[in-house]
């Protein structure tokens, strides 16, 4: 069973082949340096890049997979994301992946890009089942209980900013460029958490939700008392000067950090108790950070299950796990018709496949 697998929910065209035997090709083109000129997503933009690159992205697939002279004739399935993302981004990999289908005659899957980040460690780890799964991105917090690869149900998630929103805006506010994330993680890395410093905020309840603008607010308000944690201007890249940050900086970024992974612990040790799962899934590009990893590999070390997390570069959105999520559907019998809708964040995804 091999799988075409096409993302472009936000901000990265991406494009990848799965087989049975795991990754076969995948190319991606990530548009940040583009969008970090406006501090954020543009949509508009994002959609005309997606337009602009997909085209000439699967021609670099194909070469890169050697699959003969008539690769369409070795591809069983086209698996494609149809949310949530933003939506002018979704109809342009929704809309490439129906005509490639109508014009092949292949049976098109529509995946749930969560459903996908999660399955992405899959291709390196088994998943032992059933799993908590922890989804942490730029647009979604949402905890899982993953009976199996195509039966999973949100047991819970923000109703308000996602985790990786609550670190871009931190570091927006301490004058890092978009997505600030990973830059975050790297100052933390330097500095010394002080765990009283920021709130872990909405964990005294007994909802497994998230909410993270409160953490926002206090951190904007930390910085706004502190002007020497600011990070200083320059005109080379702040990736290349991270040296410069100071001390002050390093320490609320750690403590921040802190804040926001063992906000998502509490959360996830309470899902753990409502079904005793065999394994921790956390994916998401939230599940690059290093703080975070470190308090769920604590989190399954002191409940005596693997904790399994995708290596770094399939943390971030990329193609891979949706063509994994779509062989998996493809194993399951399930594939949609041309009709598949793109679902925009904040909706639910339709369960409308049809069973072979
Ligand atoms: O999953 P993803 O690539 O895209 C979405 O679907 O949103 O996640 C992007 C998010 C951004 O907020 C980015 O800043 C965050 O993941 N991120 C990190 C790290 N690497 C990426 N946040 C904290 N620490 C990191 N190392
Ligand atoms: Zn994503």
């Amino acid at each position: 069973m091999l799988v075409l697998g096409i993302e472009s929910s936000c901000d990265e065209t991406a494009l990848a082949l799965v087989d049975d035997g795991g990754v076969r090709a995948a190319v991606i083109s990530s548009q940040a340096d583009i969008h970090a000129l406006f501090g954020g997503v543009v949509p508009e933009l994002a959609s005309r890049e997606h337009a602009r690159l997909i085209g000439p992205l699967l021609d670099s697939l194909f070469r890169q997979a050697d699959l003969g002279p008539a690769p369409w004739k070795s591809i069983d399935r086209i698996a494609v994301t149809r949310g949530p993302g933003l939506m002018g981004s979704l109809l342009v990999g929704v809309a490439f992946a129906k005509s490639l289908s109508m014009a092949h005659d292949i049976p098109l899957i529509g995946i749930d890009h969560l459903q996908g980040h999660l399955l992405a460690a899959e291709l390196e780890h088994d998943i032992l089942w059933p799993a908590l799964g922890v989804l942490i991105s730029g647009g979604h917090t949402h905890l899982y209980r993953m009976e199996g690869p195509v039966d999973m149900t949100v047991l819970g998630k923000t109703i308000d900013d996602a985790a990786g929103e609550a670190c871009d805006k931190f570091a927006k506010a301490a004058g890092l460029p978009y997505p600030g994330g990973a830059l975050l993680d790297a100052l933390g890395k330097r500095g010394h958490a002080d765990p009283h410093l920021f709130p872990r905020p909405y964990t005294h309840n007994d909802n497994l939700d998230f909410s993270f603008s409160g953490l926002k607010t206090a951190g904007a308000l930390w910085l706004s008392q502190h002007a020497d944690a600011h990070f200083p201007p320059g005109d080379t890249p702040a990736r290349e000067r991270l040296d410069s940050a100071s001390q002050t900086l390093c320490d609320a970024a750690a403590s921040y950090l802190l804040a926001v992974a063992e906000t998502l612990t509490i959360k996830a040790e309470r899902a753990m108790a409502l079904f005793h799962p065999e394994s921790i899934v956390v994916a998401g590009g939230v599940a690059a950070n290093s703080v975070v990893r470190q308090e769920f590999a604590n989190l399954a070390e002191r409940h005596g299950i693997p904790l399994i997390i995708p290596r770094l570069s399939l943390c971030g959105d990329n193609a891979v796990m949706i063509a994994k999520a779509g062989w998996h559907m493809a194993m399951a019998g399930r594939v949609h018709d041309l009709s598949l809708s793109a679902i925009p964040r904040g909706q639910t995804i339709p369960q409308d496949w049809k069973t072979l």
